[in-house]
C-alpha cells in the first residue's frame, strides 16, 4: 500500500491511473487520496469461491434454515426452503461447505442416505445435544446447492472416521452408475454423478477434530488424501477437486508448517491444493461482544479484531511461501466472522446472534483483506450462512430477513472472479480509546465485460468523506448505512439497514463521491 501525503501528490499520479481524493469539503472531513491503477498489467483474478458459504448441523443453520421437509406449510422444492434459495440465488454463493466444522469429524454419511425409516437419530454431542435425525443428508445437500446454484464443498470425517468410510462416501457421490454405491445413489433417486468440487480433509484435527499433534494429523491427512478418490469424469480434467487439509491453530502448534513441509515432500501417490485457516473476531472466549445494543467502544474493538485477518494471512502465507514459491496450494479461510455472545434466551449451543450494521462493515473489511490477497487466497467459508453466527439470513418457521452482512454479499457480486485493479491511498486512522485502526479502506476490481468496480469502506462511525475522482464520468451503485452501528434487521422491520441506490456524475470539481460514515458502498466508475 502506498502512502500519498499530498492531494498534489495525489494529482501528479493521475497521470499512471484514476485518482480518488477526498475532497476538502469541510474543516474536519477527512483527506484520503486514492490511487487507482487502472493501466496497471492484468492482475489477479478475484477468486469467486472467497465467498463461500458454510452451513453446519448446528442450531437450526440447517433445520429450520434450510430444510423444512417435504410436507411442510412453508413453500418448498422437496424440503428445501423455497424463499431462502431465491435470496441465496440473488448473492451467487459459489460453494456451501458442509455437514461442518467440528459437526464433520463425528458425522457418517451412511446415517444420512436412503428413506426416512432407514435414517439413524443420533445425539449431536457438538452443538446443544439435541437430537439429529439425518433427515438432510447427502443427497438434500446435493439437492440443495444445485437449486442455489452453488458448488459443494464437502467435509469428510477424519477425527472419527476412517479412509474407508470417506473414499465410499465420495464414490457414492461420483461414480458412474457402474458400482454398487453408485447404484444405491441411482435408486436413492440420482442416477448422475454429483460434483464435489472442494474437499475438507478432516476440521479443526487440533481441538474438536481429534486433538492430534500436526505430525498425527500429518499422517492421518495423507492417507485420506491418497484413498479418496472423485470418479465423476466430469472432473477428471478440467473442475477437478480440491483437497483441503487443516492448518492454522490459533498459534497453538505449527499445524500449517507441519502440512506444507509434508507437501513440499510428498510421494506421488498423495496431493492436497489448500490449506485451511481459521480466524473468528471473538474478543477472546467465550465470546462477549454482544450483537445488539452496543455503542461505539464494541464497534471499534471488533472492526480492530477484524483487521487482524490480514496480519494472519500474510503470517500463513510467509510459511507457505518457504514451501510453495510457486503458490500451488491455497489458503482456504473457510470459517470466519463474528462470534458474539448468543441471543438472549436461545439455547447457547445453537450459536444464534443477531446480525447488525457493524457486522456488515466487518464483512466488508475482511472480504477486502482476501481481495487483497487473491495470489494465495481462493476460498473462504463465512460462518455461518443461516441462523449461526455470523448469518446472510435468519429464518423464524415461515418468517425470513436478510441481514446487513447478506447486502454486503449482494453488493460484492461484481467482484466474484474480477480481475484486482492495485489501489493505494493514505487511509489516515479512525481512533477511539485505545483502538486505533485505518479510517478508509478501498479494493478496485475489473470484470469480465471490462468494467471498473470500486469498493469504498468508511469505518469512522462519526463522520462522512467526500472522495472525488479525477477519472470515470459518473458512478452508480449501493451503500450500506444506517442511523447507529448496531441498526439490525427484524423480521418486523426487515429494512432498517438495506442498500440505497449511489448515483454520481462528474461536474466542474470531477467526479465526487460522498461516502457517509458507518458505510460500505460498491459503485461501477464509467
Ligand atoms: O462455526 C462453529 C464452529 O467453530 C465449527 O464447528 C468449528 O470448526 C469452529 O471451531
Amino acid at each position: 500500500m502506498k502512502s500519498l501525503k499530498s492531494l498534489r501528490l495525489a494529482s501528479a499520479l493521475s497521470v499512471i491511473g484514476a485518482v480518488v481524493t477526498v475532497a476538502p469539503a469541510q474543516a474536519d472531513t477527512a483527506r484520503v487520496a486514492v490511487h487507482i491503477a487502472t493501466d496497471a498489467a492484468p492482475t489477479q483474478a478475484i477468486d469467486r469461491n472467497i465467498f463461500g458459504q458454510f452451513a453446519e448441523h448446528l442450531g437450526q443453520g440447517i433445520y429450520g434454515g434450510v430444510w423444512v421437509g417435504k410436507d411442510s406449510a412453508i413453500p418448498n422444492v422437496r424440503g428445501i426452503r423455497s424463499d431462502v434459495v431465491a435470496a441465496l440465488k440473488a448473492i451467487k454463493v459459489p460453494n456451501v461447505r458442509w455437514p461442518g466444522g467440528c459437526f464433520a469429524d463425528e458425522y457418517h454419511w451412511r446415517d444420512g442416505i436412503g428413506p426416512a425409516a432407514a435414517r439413524k437419530v443420533h445425539v449431536n454431542s457438538n452443538w446443544g445435544g439435541v437430537p439429529e435425525a439425518n433427515t438432510f443428508g447427502t443427497d438434500e445437500f446435493m439437492d440443495f446447492a444445485d437449486q442455489i446454484g452453488a458448488d459443494a464443498y464437502v467435509s469428510v470425517n477424519v477425527g472419527s472416521g476412517s479412509p474407508e468410510e470417506a473414499a465410499d462416501w465420495l464414490e457414492y457421490m461420483t461414480a458412474p452408475t457402474e458400482t454398487t454405491l453408485a447404484k444405491e445413489r441411482a435408486a436413492n433417486g440420482h442416477p448422475q454423478p454429483y460434483k464435489v468440487a472442494l474437499l475438507g480433509l478432516g476440521n479443526e484435527n487440533w481441538g474438536c477434530g481429534g486433538a492430534m499433534s500436526p505430525d498425527h494429523y500429518v499422517e492421518e491427512m495423507k492417507r485420506f488424501a491418497h484413498y479418496v478418490h472423485n470418479f465423476n469424469p466430469a472432473q477428471h480434467d478440467a473442475g477437478q477437486m480440491k483437497r483441503v487439509a487443516v492448518g492454522w491453530d490459533s498459534g497453538k502448534s505449527d499445524y500449517t508448517e507441519q502440512v506444507m513441509k509434508a507437501w513440499a515432500d510428498k510421494v506421488y501417490s498423495w496431493d492436497i491444493e489448500g490449506v485451511s485457516l481459521h480466524n473468528y473476531v471473538v474478543g477472546g472466549w467465550p465470546p462477549h461482544f454482544p450483537a445488539t445494543g452496543f455503542g461505539e467502544d464494541d464497534y471499534a474493538a471488533t472492526i480492530r479484531e477484524a483487521f487482524n485477518m490480514d496480519k494472519l494471512i500474510v503470517q500463513q502465507t510467509a510459511i507457505m511461501d518457504k514451501y510453495d514459491p510457486g503458490k500451488k496450494v491455497f489458503l482456504s479461510v473457510d470459517e470466519w466472522g463474528a462470534w458474539l455472545a448468543p441471543t438472549p434466551g436461545s439455547h447457547p449451543g445453537f450459536l444464534a446472534q443477531q446480525n447488525s450494521l457493524r457486522d456488515a462493515i466487518l464483512a466488508a473489511v475482511n472480504l477486502n483483506i482476501f481481495a487483497r490477497h487473491a495470489d494465495r487466497v481462493k476460498n473462504a467459508n463465512i460462518a455461518q450462512m443461516i441462523n449461526v453466527l455470523q448469518a446472510m439470513i435468519l429464518t423464524d418457521g415461515p418468517r425470513m430477513v436478510l441481514t446487513p452482512t447478506y447486502h454486503v454479499y449482494r453488493m460484492y457480486v461484481p467482484f466474484q472472479d474480477a480481475k484486482l485493479v492495485p489501489v493505494s491511498f493514505d487511509a489516515g486512522r479512525y481512533e477511539h480509546g485505545k483502538d486505533s485502526m485505518p479510517r478508509l479502506d478501498a479494493v478496485a476490481a475489473r470484470d469480465a465485460e471490462g468494467h471498473l468496480w470500486l469498493s469504498l469502506i468508511n469505518i469512522d462511525p462519526n463522520a462522512p468523506v467526500r472522495v472525488a475522482l479525477d477519472h470515470g464520468r459518473s458512478a452508480s451503485g449501493q451503500v450500506l448505512t444506517a442511523a447507529k452501528v448496531d441498526a439490525v434487521n427484524t423480521f418486523a422491520a426487515p429494512d432498517q439497514v438495506a442498500p440505497r441506490a449511489v448515483k454520481v456524475q462528474s461536474g466542474t470539481g470531477g467526479l465526487v463521491i460522498e461516502v457517509p460514515a458507518k458505510s460500505v458502498m460498491v459503485v461501477r466508475v464509467d
